[in-house]
């Protein structure tokens, strides 16, 4: 359904300034797929997405979507795509009902057609109560459920959602998910989506492609992606840093322990068993008296993943190196 090779764009935002958004991506996507994209802010996931759905002209490299090529062929890769962008800009004074049947005759339905398309996804996307309700009007969750809505009017075989759920609240993001997933059920279609949640990735995905800094530098599935960290990883609070430094020490002696890190009071490391280690640890500093105020182990995350791919968090947020400036997520 999509294939890319050596996918690049750069751009030029002053006479000696290039920003190179993305750095050559090699990407196969099989139809039917659920492909979380993921990444910090400014990692180039949606300036992807706009390649893909011929929006943004690549540097070099190329892109066949649904079977075309995204330079020479883009009104037939339109035609089989449905792209929701990153916070749609839906026509306020619409009606909601009124903004499908217009998508509807943009791609060339009949009024008629065009109507019974529109009740089919107000229906499908629990918005018939809310079809003669003004677009700004609509709640944040119920205002992304249109653009689903909207993407979805030609019936595309290919569904791309730029942070669909970003801003929505958990509730609204795990009803927003349902949707989605039903509808894919429904009709066969393969999703792209960009997120910066982890855990969103982690439920959702099938396969979680993580992109930084233009690059794709893991492409699994998110229980692969975990189990090649192997281990858990171990959190010890102690009252001091000096404290921390002889935690530490007893970690390192554990068998099988690695990447021990002393931050302030705090130590973390990897190990086996998380549970076990925790146990092994708080008796040892006993003996040692060495006070331990904490111990938690976790099972990896895609955000330890992430953490060992690149040494950052994603959870860094807004402080990533790379983070756009609102101007420039503006022009994007
Ligand atoms: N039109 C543009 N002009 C200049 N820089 C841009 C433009 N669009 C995106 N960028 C830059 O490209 C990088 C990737 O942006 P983007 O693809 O929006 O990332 P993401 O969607 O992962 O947050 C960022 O550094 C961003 O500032
Ligand atoms: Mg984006």
């Amino acid at each position: 359904m999509i294939r890319t090779r050596g996918l690049t764009k750069d751009f030029p935002v002053s006479r000696s300034q290039t920003v190179h958004a993305v750095r050559g991506i090699d990407l196969d996507i099989a139809p039917g797929e659920l492909v979380a994209v993921l990444g910090p802010n400014g990692a180039g996931k949606t300036t992807t997405m706009r390649m893909l759905t011929s929006l943004v002209r690549p540097t070099s490299g190329t892109a066949e979507v649904a079977g075309f090529d995204v330079v020479r062929q883009p009104a037939h890769v339109r035609r089989h795509i449905g792209y929701v962008g990153q916070g749609n800009g839906a026509g306020h004074q619409q009606r909601a009902a009124d903004e499908l049947t217009t998508q509807g005759r943009i791609y060339g339905m009949d009024r008629a057609a065009a109507r019974r398309r529109a009740g089919e996804l107000l229906e499908a996307l629990d918005l018939t109560d809310l079809a003669s309700r003004k677009v700004s009007e609509l709640s944040g969750g119920q205002r992304r459920r249109l653009d689903v809505a909207l993407g979805l009017v030609h019936a595309p075989e290919l569904l791309f959602l730029d942070e669909p759920t970003t801003g929505l609240d958990p509730h609204n993001r795990a009803n927003l998910w349902d949707h989605v997933t039903r509808l894919r059920g429904e009709h066969a279609m393969t999703i792209v989506l960009t997120t910066h949640y982890l855990d969103e990735a982690d439920t959702m995905a099938e396969r979680v492609v993580v992109v930084d800094h233009g690059r794709v530098i893991a492409d699994d599935t998110p229980e692969a992606l975990k189990r090649d960290l192997a281990g858990d990883a171990l959190v010890l609070d102690a009252a001091t840093p000096g404290d921390a430094a002889r935690l530490a020490a007893l970690v390192d002696r554990l068998p099988g322990a690695r990447d021990v890190v002393v931050d302030g009071p705090r130590v973390s490391a990897r190990v086996a068993s998380g549970a076990t280690a925790a146990v092994e640890v708080v008796r040892a500093a006993d003996r040692a008296h060495v006070p331990v105020l904490g111990a938690r182990s976790t099972t990896p995350t895609l955000d330890d993943v992430f953490l060992a791919l690149t040494g950052r968090s994603l959870r860094e947020g807004p402080g990533a190196p790379d983070a756009p400036t609102a101007a420039a997520d503006a022009a994007a």
